[in-house]
């Protein structure tokens, strides 16, 4: 044996790999592939149960007050779970699987047909799994929507219903916060004073700014809507956003007197003299006008409801 020839032995690898049958690389691929199917089966199955909990949760969280943080986790696992299983659910599947099969002649050897027939096997059981998985799916839908029903709920109803009809009827006393009925002969000019329908006080959508202004300010329209001797009472509800219009100012410098109701949320004012239309701000309509008469005692009653709606333009004006 020559030099040449021992160095050529010795160069041969003592770990040199057989080559791999085709066979044998068929059966490993066929393992890892099932045992992958398996894994996605199982995650799906986890985040669908972890979505139905989530649901639950949020809907628990809902009822017992506990929405700062508990209903938020419960909906944001019952929507990770339901997003995470259907992702899962569609590995199983094998919906991202790509194949290419070359066509062979049409005889199949036993090697074939074992591996059909257990192909078969295999579909038999993956059908039997999707009744699990769909029992699975549907369950977190339910758990999610019901998560959401008092978040829903909590909507409340349309406000126009509400506002269409206030406490205000026909020879109802306007009183003030300590329950006293307006004199129609009391009270100085350029004064404001919050009123309600007599035995309603406090009541939201009835409450009403007040003034006692110089009749001969007045627009004859303000006169017509239903001003009474310098008296003239609107809705205190600001037509903007729903604020109460609190604040009445008079600047008295020259040449014009002017006189303002103003919201103080985002500074719209109104003209009282003149049916109370915005003359400033972001509000862009008038504060409803209550119109007033007097009883036989000489107090200040209403004599109707307000005739529109009162606070901010609803959905069905829009
Ligand atoms: S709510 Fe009154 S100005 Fe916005």
């Amino acid at each position: 044996m020559t030099q040449f020839d021992d160095a050529e032995d010795d160069a041969t690898p003592v770990t040199a790999q057989r080559p791999v049958s085709d066979e044998a690389r068929s059966e490993w691929s066929s393992v890892a592939h099932e045992d992958m199917n398996l894994r996605a089966y199982r995650a799906a199955i986890v985040a669908f149960v972890v979505a139905v909990g989530g649901g639950l949760l949020a809907a628990i969280a809902y009822w017992t007050s506990e929405t700062e943080t508990l209903l938020g986790v419960g909906l944001a696992l019952a929507l990770g779970g339901i997003g995470f299983g259907l992702v899962s659910w569609s590995k199983y599947l094998d919906l991202d699987e790509h194949v290419v099969q070359q066509r062979e002649p049409l005889r199949t050897t036993p090697q074939q047909d074992a591996d059909f027939e257990e192909q078969v096997e295999v579909g038999r059981q993956t059908v039997g799994r999707r009744k699990l998985l769909v029992g699975l799916l549907g369950g977190s839908f339910v758990s999610l929507a019901i998560g959401f029903v008092g978040p829903v709920g909590s909507l409340g109803p349309r406000p126009r219903g509400e506002r269409d009809s206030t406490g205000w009827a026909p020879g109802r006393r306007l009183v003030t916060l300590d329950g006293s009925p307006v004199d129609l002969s009391s009270g100085i000019f350029d004064q404001l004073a919050t009123v309600f329908p007599d035995g309603m006080i406090g009541r939201d959508d009835s409450q009403v700014v007040l003034l006692r202004l110089r009749p001969e300010l007045l627009s004859e329209r303000t006169i017509d809507d239903g001003a009474l001797d310098g008296w003239v009472a609107y809705s205190k509800i600001c037509t903007h956003a729903g604020c109460s219009v609190g604040l009445f100012g008079v600047d008295d410098r020259e040449p014009d007197v002017v006189r303002q109701l103003v919201c103080p949320c985002h500074q719209s004012v109104f003209d009282p003299t003149d049916g109370a239309r915005p003359v400033g701000g972001p509000a862009t309509r008038s504060l409803p006008q209550l119109s007033l008469g007097v009883d036989d005692e000489g107090f200040l009653v209403s004599n109707h409801d307000f005739d529109r709606p009162v606070g901010p333009i609803t959905w069905d004006e829009g």
